[in-house]
């Protein structure tokens, strides 16, 4: 009902519509509308009153809920249903209680806070209230298992391509942190559920810090991590940034579920500040087999291929960390 009213709101544009009047276009009682006005304002929506010719909406606040991401949303799969939550333990834990429960391809989970947000290797991850996108999506994808980590790649190109529409240059470092200036900016989590020849489904989780000033990271994090407002010097609208990663993801998958995955590999290209640097790899086992060599591409399953003094090397997981030039 809600992102009715709104909807009837926002079609009005600069006029005033009456209470009867949506009352009886919604099939509700003036009072039920009335009652939803006054939610709505709670929220945030400044919407003025007249007595006699109803109710304007003058703006909406920069919250994650479904019904301002929905506001012209164009997409196919992703985001046609969204759950939100003001605060959860994390929205990957949550994505997958909904998948288990049989949630559809393309449902995203989004909060406004993360009580246990988690990153790679059982660390957490920063998630203050209001400041950062916190989302997970499920996908269902019809390929086989071995597939899916390259789907994370979706990811950061998505973020990366969102950044470029609103002015800003990030990179993405093998496989997919994107940073900023060095600094990490967004951070990406992937988990499955699978038999040996089929994905039951896949949860990307991604965490975007947007508007978060330097001295609001912990101290630990503050040379480490930056965020979207640092980098371009202003406030970002949460809302438009995220409609415009969830469209890329949208285009993406929609082309790896067409082609396979040739044009998320193109693009990460494009963004990769991984290619053609010395790189040191610390292998996924935690530093057994470490080697330095320049990174030179990518291969078909998303691997990172590095060039050592001995040959080249094929790199499927791992942490990498880039040299400075020395020449
Ligand atoms: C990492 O860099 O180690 C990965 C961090 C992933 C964070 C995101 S925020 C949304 C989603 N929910 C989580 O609990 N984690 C991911």
């Amino acid at each position: 009902m809600r992102s009715k009213i709104l909807d009837l709101l926002r079609e009005a544009g600069d006029s005033y519509l009456s209470g009867e009047e949506m009352a009886k276009r919604l099939g509700v009682s003036r009072t039920a509308v009335w009652k939803h006005i006054q939610e709505l304002r709670r929220d945030g929506y400044d919407i003025v009153s007249h007595s006699r010719s109803g109710y304007s909406l003058q703006s909406a606040p920069d919250t994650l809920r479904p019904e301002e991401i929905k506001n012209g949303l164009r997409t196919r799969r992703i985001g046609r249903e969204i759950r939100f939550y003001p605060t959860v333990d994390s929205t990957n834990l949550e994505a997958k209680r909904l998948a288990q429960q049989g949630a559809p391809d393309g449902l995203i989970v989004v909060a406004e806070e993360q009580g246990k947000g988690r990153g790679r290797l059982e660390r957490s991850f920063f998630s203050p209230a209001g400041k950062g996108i916190w989302f997970s999506v499920i996908l269902r994808p019809d390929f086989l298992p071995q597939e899916a980590p390259k789907c994370t790649l979706l990811s950061a190109v998505a973020v990366a391509q969102a950044a470029e529409d609103f002015g800003m240059k990030v990179g993405i470092k093998w496989p997919n942190d994107v940073l900023a200036d060095g600094r990490k900016l967004v951070g990406i989590l992937t988990e499955m559920s699978a038999e040996m020849e089929r994905i039951h489904y896949v949860i990307i989780g991604t965490g975007i810090n947007v508007n978060i000033a330097e001295e609001d990271f912990p101290e630990d994090l503050r040379d480490k991590a930056t965020s979207l407002s640092q980098l371009k010097g202003e406030e970002i609208p949460r809302v438009a940034f995220f409609r415009a990663v969830l469209e890329h993801m949208d285009a993406l998958y929609d082309s790896i579920l067409r082609e396979g995955f040739a044009e998320v590999f193109s693009m990460w290209r494009r963004y990769s500040i991984t290619l053609g640097q010395m790189v040191r790899v610390i292998d996924a086992r935690g530093g057994k087999d470490a080697f330095t060599g320049r990174a030179v591409d990518i291969d078909e399953d998303g691997a990172l291929l590095v060039d050592t003094a001995e040959g080249r090397r094929r790199v499927l997981a791992g942490d990498v960390s880039i040299r400075p030039q020395q020449d």
